[in-house]
């Protein structure tokens, strides 16, 4: 038998209320992977989607199930082939495995979606990154191939995703304007954007200005309402598909002109790495909202369930 550990599991999908803080084995690791103790990881929507059960075509009915994608923490056992980490390396990582299983004192993480943890940064402040940081990145490096000196539009700019996204959009030189509500105007505008737009006081689809991308991070606009935004060869990425996106992003991308396309977040210790350099740089920094302990995690999901997060949600773990 394992060692023991705390972790929060649920047995069935439905309310928060089915998060039970209680006492499970330790992970065993594969040859690749690494036993990190973990001091912190974040909620991020997609956790309370998994428990919630939308997502149970992919995650199945077995139970108990351990959610969280995010975690920062320390190496405290290697697998035989990981060569990138060492005992007691301080890392930080987005896992790769659904439902995630961070929610926990302890979990198995492949060296390759890993990365050193940026210096700058506590545990805490890293657990927020890799998930909301990495679609944020990939949404507009990969997705949107954003250039430096363009107009890029990007809605949400206020949450995980979009805090993040203001600021690496700022780091590839882009010119950024941010949609939020008023309480998080003067928010938006600490991370850099030029200019910024409260959803609460002016239609964004009725804004003259003409974009390069438009990056939705909270899927709240869908690509019909912001083509008239878009420039001639403009690029439209949200977060959130329906069945309509897919018709568009299959139609779009055969033919010139504007494009609709989806971000599917992907694991990757190297764009952590990228990642930590924008950190360690001073261009990038987490904006945390609230921190639970980890026992907590059901007012901690239904805070975030609220909509409301300015930044992100983060559960420390202490050992
Ligand atoms: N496909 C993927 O790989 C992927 C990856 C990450 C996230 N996601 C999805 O992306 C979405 C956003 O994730 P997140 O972590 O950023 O969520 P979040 O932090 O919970 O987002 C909350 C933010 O959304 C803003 N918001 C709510 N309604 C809005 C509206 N009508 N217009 C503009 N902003 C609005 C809120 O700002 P105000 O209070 O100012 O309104 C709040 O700051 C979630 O649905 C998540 O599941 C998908």
């Amino acid at each position: 038998m394992s060692p023991l550990m705390k972790a929060v599991i649920f047995n069935r999908y439905g309310a928060a209320a089915e998060l039970q803080y209680t006492t499970i084995e330790q992970p065993q690791i594969q040859p690749d992977q690494m036993l990190i103790k973990v001091y912190a990881t974040s909620v991020n929507p997609v956790d309370w989607k998994i428990r919630k059960g939308m997502l149970k075509l992919v995650t199945g009915n077995r139970f108990p199930q351990t959610l969280g994608f995010d975690v920062s923490g320390e190496v405290v056992k290697l697998g035989d082939r990981v060569r990138l980490f060492q005992l007691g390396d301080a890392v930080y990582a987005r896992l790769n495995q659904l439902p995630g299983t961070a929610y926990a004192e302890y979990v198995a993480v492949s060296e390759s979606v890993a990365a050193a943890k940026p210096k700058n940064m506590t545990h805490t402040e890293a657990a927020a990154v890799p998930l909301a940081a990495l679609t944020a990145l990939q949404a507009l490096r990969n997705q949107g191939q954003l250039q430096a000196n363009q107009q890029v539009l990007i809605n949400g700019a206020s949450g995980g995703v979009g805090t993040y996204a203001v600021q690496i959009a700022k780091a590839l030189d882009a010119e950024v304007t941010a949609v939020c509500s008023s309480k998080n105007v003067e928010l938006v505008q600490s991370l850099g954007s030029d200019r910024v737009i409260d959803y609460t006081q002016q239609d964004i689809t009725q804004d003259s200005s003409q974009y390069d991308v438009i990056f939705d991070a909270v899927g709240k606009q869908s690509f019909s309402a912001c083509k008239p935004l878009l420039k001639p060869n403009g690029i439209y990425v949200t977060t959130l598909p329906t069945p309509e996106l897919f018709l568009q992003i299959g139609l779009t991308s055969f033919l010139p002109g504007k494009k609709a396309k989806f971000i599917l977040v992907q694991s990757s210790g190297s764009d952590l790495d990228y990642l930590k350099d924008l950190i360690e740089t001073g261009k990038v920094r987490s904006v945390i909202d609230r921190t639970f302990p980890l026992a907590e995690a059901a007012a901690a999901h239904t805070y975030s369930e609220s909509d409301r997060t300015s930044g992100k949600i983060v559960l420390t773990v202490s050992h």
